[in-house]
């Protein structure tokens, strides 16, 4: 296995991407992992990810001497390559000089690491505040750019490289290349890793974790991951999974039976359904503030759970379908990258709980997952399905949560349901296509006699993993009848708009 070591960057994730499409298994953790562990892991290699410090601030992240030393490869990019250049004693060595943007990589000596790349110079993408002035002794550059002299460097036994550059974004059409050689041409990884040996590693990891008696109890959302953990977690241990579906009465149309019948009965897992409409929507009255809407809904969750695993007898675990996506929103920095939102299904609530996380997909992305879900042999009515945020349709509905907003909601937003599931297949799927109820009128007088009446806007954006979004160019004929069939058919809304941003600068959903 590779190890990846985040230093913060908001592309770690894109490193182990392109790792795992070179069919190499890599797992990401932050840059203070224990050397312990690290030794435990026994990578095959290294990568030092990016990070936003600069290396010439005091208190800058950093490893230990030893993980160099460890005697696999290493590969530290941009930041990392700072980590590497000052073990090697390059203490007084940086400027800052900041450059953004394209570069020509201009390649001088013959390595490894640009093996199968036809030609000197290739187009590379920096971003980075830190320049190295000076070489160190122990390093010698391989490649260089106009503005950075040692835009890739290796170490004279040739064990450490790093590079200035970022090849794990789509802007450097040679970073797979590049990352690619790394861990199969220098690491040696045979890079026959698959799902079916993903499948494989956590079954036997679930099985140890969970014991011969030890029960796991399981939250189903109705999503595709939480779906995928489930099947996979029910592969580890059978049935001594109990899966709750919570009726939180935040669901879209039809989910509960979804649930019931395509899912549960079709895979064998034995599912109870909690019906806790009314204490959700209780606890949601009055609250505007989304992030406290996802804390009390997050919470409510968790007192259920540990009802409902009280109910079955008791367990000791509870199942999640976190994803690594889901990871990096909401640790922050030290561990890495900045805190943009609080999952209701990672950050906070575990210490509230008296049951322990077992989370199978923490380091997956969504298409991973999607994989796994068809290795696993579940239907493609499931693993296609698109997400659905933990929060259900409160943090789609923009203000006061009732059973009147969200019963409007619901009926809106199942006619975007039934005119996508019906409109001709698109060559790039959606990444997800849904309605949002807007607070235009006073917060609280739905359904008033003065009859204000509704706006709804439609959602529908193109993604490839949920972090970065672009809003879908849709048929102007095909916005106009869901326009018409949304006012014509729902009560109480006479507008409809359609969300033209991408993410950045918006999110997804609307909270
Ligand atoms: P945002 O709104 O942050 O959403 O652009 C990115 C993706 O994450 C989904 N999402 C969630 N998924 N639990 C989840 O499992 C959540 O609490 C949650 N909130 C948002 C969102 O639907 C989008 O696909």
């Amino acid at each position: 296995m590779i190890l990846i070591l985040d230093f913060g960057s908001q592309y770690t994730q894109l490193i182990a991407r392109r790792i795992r499409e070179a069919h190499v298994y890599c797992e990401v953790h932050p840059y203070n992992l224990a050397l312990e562990k690290i030794r435990a892991l026994a990578p095959r290699g290294i990568i030092f990810s990016g990070g936003p410090a600069s290396r010439y601030e005091s208190g800058a992240p950093d490893v230990a001497p030893e993980v160099l030393e460890l005697g696999c490869p290493v590969l530290g990019i941009c930041y990392g390559l700072y980590v590497i250049a000052h073990h090697l004693g390059a203490a007084s060595a940086g400027a800052r000089a900041r450059e953004y943007g394209p570069a020509t990589l201009d390649i001088e000596v013959a390595d490894p690491l640009f093996d199968g790349l036809a030609g000197r110079q290739h187009r590379v993408w920096m971003s980075h505040g830190d320049r190295i002035e000076r070489l160190p002794e122990g390093l010698v550059a391989i490649a260089h750019s106009d503005n950075s002299p040692y835009a890739a460097v290796r170490s004279r036994d040739g064990r450490l490289r790093g590079i200035q550059f970022h090849p794990e974004v789509a802007h450097t059409p040679i970073g797979a290349q590049v990352l690619r050689n790394f861990a199969i041409e220098i690491c040696g990884e045979p890079g026959d890793w698959t799902m079916a040996n993903f499948i494989e590693t956590k079954v036997a990891e679930l099985r140890a974790r969970v014991g011969e008696d030890e029960r796991v109890v399981m939250g189903l959302s109705g999503g595709v991951d939480s779906s995928v953990a489930a099947a996979l977690i029910h592969r580890a241990v059978g049935d001594r999974l109990k899966c709750v579906f919570v009726d939180t009465g935040l669901s879209r149309a039809g989910e509960r039976e979804r649930m019931e019948q395509d899912f549960a009965r079709a895979i064998g897992i034995d599912l109870r359904v909690s019906d806790a409409a009314e204490l959700f929507i209780d606890r949601l009255d009055g609250v505007l503030d989304p992030e406290q809407k996802r804390r009390i809904i997050g919470h409510t969750f968790i007192d259920i759970f540990e009802r409902e695993a009280a109910a079955l007898g008791g367990a000791r675990f509870l199942g999640q379908g976190t994803l690594y996506p889901d990871v990096i929103e909401s640790v922050s920095f030290k561990g890495p990258s900045a805190t943009i939102k609080s999952h209701h299904n990672v950050g906070g609530l575990p210490e509230r709980m008296r049951l322990e996380l077992i989370e199978p997909l923490r380091e997956l992305f969504k298409d991973e997952v999607r994989e796994l879900g068809r290795e696993l042999g579940l239907e493609a009515a499931i693993v296609d399905r698109e997400p659905f945020p933990g929060p259900g349709l409160a943090v789609r509905i923009v203000g006061e949560v009732t059973r009147e907003r969200l019963d409007l909601l619901r009926r809106a937003d199942a006619v975007v349901m039934d005119e996508f599931a019906s409109s001709p297949r698109r060559e790039e799927p959606l990444w997800q296509a849904f309605a949002v109820l807007l607070p235009l009128k006073t917060v609280g007088v739905m359904g008033d006699g003065r009859s204000y009446e509704s706006v709804i806007a439609i959602r529908a954006v193109e993604s490839s993993d949920g972090m970065t979004a672009d809003w879908a160019r849709l048929d102007p004929a095909f916005l106009a009848r869901l326009s018409s069939r949304i006012t014509n058919e729902i009560r109480g809304v006479n507008r409809v708009v359609y969300d033209i941003t991408s993410k950045p600068p918006a999110t997804i959903e609307w909270e």
